[in-house]
């Protein structure tokens, strides 16, 4: 017997419809599920990449889905370097991406 034999009645998981949210991405509507972290509702989006890197203009999204490369960082709310990868997703929440300028010698920008 496989799992996709067990009637529903009996599932242990006890799967639920998804609540609908509505986040802004630089502006625009994007939907998700309640409990996306702002990285899956970007990449359910098939928005892959809402960063460049400082040196190279390279695109960056999320690359290690965990929290440990910083690879993922939106502006959320206002708030700046936020991993969007670890941040759930809320209703109403306001995206922008990260597009910093190169440092100069001295680190200002
Ligand atoms: S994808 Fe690596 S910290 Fe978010």
């Amino acid at each position: 017997m496989t799992a996709r034999l067990v009637p529903e009645a009996n599932d242990p998981i006890a799967p639920r419809a998804a609540t609908p949210i509505t986040i802004t991405v630089n502006g625009e509507p994007v939907d998700g599920v309640l409990g996306q972290t702002l990285a899956g509702v970007l990449l359910a989006s098939d928005i892959l990449a809402w960063r460049s890197t400082s040196f190279g203009d390279r695109p960056r999204g999320a690359f290690c889905g965990i929290g440990v490369c910083f690879d993922c960082l939106v502006i959320v709310n206002g708030q700046r370097d936020v991993r969007a990868c670890q941040r759930r997703a809320a209703s109403g929440d306001a995206v922008v991406f990260h597009r910093d300028a190169p440092l100069g010698p001295s680190g200002d920008r």
